[in-house]
């Protein structure tokens, strides 16, 4: 797998961030419940240290409950609180403001003490293209703002965006790329779409892919695409093949001479995966680490 990596950027959107560190109160780390580490910048530890942090798990509406609680019980144990929602829908959306609040209670309480009219938090959102920033900001902010669309890495305008009178958010300053230069983060964010189909080999995310499930969500792969024997052996690549082939016979992917077109297979189960069609599925769990 080959994806282009290029340093510079990651040292201008630290400066970015960087700059507007001082104006910020509270970080919203928004993360993709499937991969939640994964989709975490590298970076973001070290350049937020000391800032109090809510961390996002978005997309829960695809992601396996139960591994998600999971991960919420994973990031407790780190000192982050960690809230489940589906920014799509605002599912849990409204508990983001008095987490937010709750993080910053104790300012609150000091300008209160000191007759002071507490002022709005000021939250920054921060994570990796693709992840639902912009749904977020237009769930929180009641209207749509951001522009969101399917074009991992596309710099949007950066403004400050009142959320009722008590939170004002900022968006990601500058694109904070995941850490795709590792082969398993590259996969996982390929399989759940945040990074560009162009940029990887089809046939090998969706192999990576077959395995995942055929270990952890069998059944769901099975019903899917009627398959009825899983292979059992999934270090020998040609029982992995075998039920790719099964599922652009099941699908129609043929071409001349009957055989079954890999790529075409491919983009199927990555497609079906992504739309949640097998079910509610996780590419990451912390039992794992
Ligand atoms: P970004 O600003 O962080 O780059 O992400 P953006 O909001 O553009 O969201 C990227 C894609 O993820 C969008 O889908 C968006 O609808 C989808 N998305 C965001 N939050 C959720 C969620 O909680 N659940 C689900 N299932 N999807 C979510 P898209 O296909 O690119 O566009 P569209 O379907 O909205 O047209």
């Amino acid at each position: 797998m080959t994806i282009q990596w290029f340093p510079g950027h990651m040292t201008k959107a630290r400066r970015q961030i960087e700059d507007k560190l001082k104006l910020i109160d509270v970080v919203i780390e928004l993360l993709d419940a499937r991969i939640p580490l994964s989709s975490r910048n590298p970076m973001v530890d070290e350049i937020l240290k000391g800032k109090p942090r809510l961390v996002l798990l978005n997309k829960h509406d695809l992601a396996d409950p139960q591994v998600t609680a999971d991960w919420v019980r994973y990031f407790a144990d780190q000192g982050f609180q960690a809230l489940p929602i589906d920014a799509a829908t605002g599912t849990q959306v409204k508990e983001i403001l008095p987490r937010v609040k709750e993080l910053w209670a104790d300012k609150i309480a000091t300008q209160i003490r000191k007759g002071i009219n507490p002022r709005a938090v000021r939250a920054l959102i921060v994570g990796i293209p693709n992840v639902g920033k912009s749904t977020l900001i237009n769930q929180l902010a009641g209207k749509r703002i951001a522009a969101t669309g399917d074009k991992p890495g596309v710099t949007k305008g950066q403004q400050w965006i009142k959320v009722g009178t008590e939170m004002d958010l900022l968006d990601t300053p500058g694109i904070l790329w995941p850490k795709f230069e590792d082969q398993m983060v590259g996969m996982r964010l390929a399989a759940t779409g945040a990074i560009k189909e162009e940029l990887l080999h089809l046939d090998e995310i969706a192999l990576f892919v077959i395995k995942y499930l055929v270990r952890n969500y069998g059944r769901g792969l099975q019903e899917r695409f009627g398959i009825e024997e899983l292979p059992h052996d999934l270090e020998n690549i040609n029982e992995v093949v075998k039920v790719m082939e099964a599922i652009g016979r099941k699908r129609g992917a043929i071409v001349s001479g009957g055989r079954v077109d890999l790529d075409k297979a491919s983009l199927i189960i990555l497609r079906d995966l992504r739309a949640g069609k097998m079910g509610r599925i996780s590419m990451e769990r912390p039992s794992e680490l």
